[in-house]
């Protein structure tokens, strides 16, 4: 218990799934948490569920004006921000995704979210923690370690976090800035988005599951909840001496 608390938590794309878990555990580990997305009637009512040391705000993170308002917003009404969560991310837009079907228009919108979103968040979360300090987590994915033929776009997006974590780890550093920044990988979690994905690779999404648990080394795909615990852990000062660190959650996937 309070393992974060009192930290002013910065949630994207906290609406649901892995975003909502970590939400949940941060409040129950005493953290004020601001829950951002883009979807403000799940948002709001997400925010309202976890009770009064729960916020809700509307958040693209593809928009940089946006950004500068939010954290502008939380950095007056609480003093600061210590702990941002680039939660917030895409994984289709409805269409193949192989090298061979990928159109620029289907590419240039995942980068838009995955990347620019990120790069956005953790810009704005440095501009403000480098006095007070505080830390980044970043979510990237098992697919920015193994090659993802079905996944093209979201693959490479999700490389460039682990990158991105790593240059904003190394800065922070260099320039004696208290931040630490460090990504998580999981493998398909059961949410809406491990649903989306295994209709992709497989068209039906029992079989989809089923064919994952079967590559899964230790049988059975992560929840939110195995997530939200390690994005916990780096936050939280258990975690002191890691920045530009990649923490892989996959049951094995890529061992
Ligand atoms: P999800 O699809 O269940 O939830 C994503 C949330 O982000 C939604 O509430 C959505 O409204 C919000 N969102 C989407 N675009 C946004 C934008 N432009 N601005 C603000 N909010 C936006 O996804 P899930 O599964 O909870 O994934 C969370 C993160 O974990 C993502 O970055 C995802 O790429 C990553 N991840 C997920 C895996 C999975 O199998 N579920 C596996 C590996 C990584």
């Amino acid at each position: 218990m309070d393992r974060v608390k009192d930290k002013i938590t910065l949630i994207t794309g906290a609406a649901q799934g892995i975003g909502l878990a970590t939400a949940r555990l941060f409040i129950a580990e005493g953290a004020t948490v601001i829950l951002a997305d883009l979807n403000a009637d799940a948002g709001s009512a997400a925010a309202e569920e976890l009770g009064e040391k729960a916020h809700f705000m509307p958040l693209d993170v593809s928009n940089a004006d946006q950004w500068d308002q939010v954290v502008g917003d939380i950095v007056a009404t609480h003093g600061r921000l210590d702990i941002l969560v680039n939660n917030a991310g895409i994984l289709a837009t409805g269409k193949r995704q192989t090298i061979e079907d990928t159109d620029l228009e289907q590419w240039r919108a995942i980068q838009t979210v995955n990347v620019e979103g990120v790069f956005l968040g953790c810009q704005n979360a440095v501009r403000h923690m480098k006095e007070t300090g505080g830390a980044i987590v970043n979510l990237s994915s098992v697919a920015a370690i193994i090659g993802t033929p079905q996944l093209i776009a979201y693959g490479a997006s999700k490389a460039a976090v682990r990158q991105m974590t790593k240059s904003v780890a190394i800065h922070c550093t260099l320039r004696k800035y208290p931040i630490r920044c460090n990504s998580v990988h999981p493998d398909p979690i059961r949410t809406a988005m491990g649903d989306e994905l295994m209709t992709m690779y497989d068209g039906d999404l029992k079989s989809g599951w089923d064919n994952i648990e079967n590559r899964i080394p230790i049988g059975t795909p992560g929840e939110p909840i195995d997530i939200a615990n390690s994005v916990l852990f780096l936050a939280s000062d258990e975690a002191r001496h890691m920045t530009g660190s990649e923490l892989v959650i996959d049951g094995g996937l890529t061992a």
